[in-house]
């Protein structure tokens, strides 16, 4: 299978990489491409894996990475949209530029991806979300406007594609990742899973259901 996975560089999307690796021919997104090769190097038993710079944010950059999938397969199997930010904080303080980022990111991204690559992909799309996009949270409000929209998109997605490409939502509590290296939002992390728990009971989930809750 071809797997597409965005965000691949670092905690869940490299975990994700890892663990839906074995036999398959994976296609690994993000910006910095020295992250990715650095997944490339931790992943064992994949058939072949291609590392391409995108930023999901920018429509140009969307548009170039069709491009150069294509270059190197005519189709996509499994599209997975795990990038994403978290930015915190009470509303009022909340910068224009931040929450343009976590919008632009999580939202346009998610959504500019699923558009550009849609003719290429033959069997599923998995947007990674949050229980962030089940509740609301304290602090969380822009990050889980940006998460409940994707819920919505993903359920329209199930609706508009039924019969030919699956639709999975993706919804999971707190995970130690890079996400939270930038904010003191989260104080204790020692209860949060970890990507790779987290990866792999995606992986045994992954049964054709279309939302898993973790
Ligand atoms: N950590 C948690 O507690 C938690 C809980 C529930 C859900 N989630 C969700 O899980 C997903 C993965 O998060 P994570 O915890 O693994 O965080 P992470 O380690 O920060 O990974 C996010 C990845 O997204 C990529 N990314 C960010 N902006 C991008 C852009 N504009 N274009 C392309 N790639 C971009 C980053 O790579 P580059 O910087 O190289 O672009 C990074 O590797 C996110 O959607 C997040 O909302 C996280």
């Amino acid at each position: 299978m071809i797997i597409v996975i965005t965000g691949a560089g670092s905690g869940l999307g490299r975990e994700l990489a890892k663990v839906y690796a074995e036999g398959n021919d994976l296609i690994l997104i993000g910006r910095s491409l020295e992250k990715l090769e650095e997944t490339k190097r931790e992943i064992e038993g994949a058939k072949s894996i291609n590392c391409i710079s995108c930023d999901i944010t920018n429509p140009q950059s969307v548009e170039n990475l069709k491009e150069k999938i294509k270059h190197i397969h005519n189709f996509v199997d499994i599209l997975i949209n795990n990038a994403g930010v978290g930015i915190f904080g009470p509303i009022e303080d909340m910068e224009y530029k931040d929450i343009d980022t976590v919008i632009d990111t999580n939202v346009k991204g998610t959504i500019y991806v699923t558009k550009v690559l849609m003719p290429m992909i033959k069997e599923k799309i998995m947007n990674i979300i949050s229980t962030a996009g089940l509740r609301g949270k304290v602090n969380e409000s822009v990050y889980c406007a940006s998460k409940f929209a994707i819920r919505g998109f993903s359920e329209s997605l199930l609706k508009e594609l039924e019969g030919r490409i699956k639709v999975v939502a993706v919804y999971m509590g707190g995970m130690d990742t890079p996400f939270w290296n930038n904010t003191d939002h989260v104080k204790d992390k020692s209860r949060f899973k970890s990507p790779r728990e987290v990866a792999l009971k995606i992986k045994e989930l992954d049964d054709g259901r279309c939302e898993i809750v973790i």
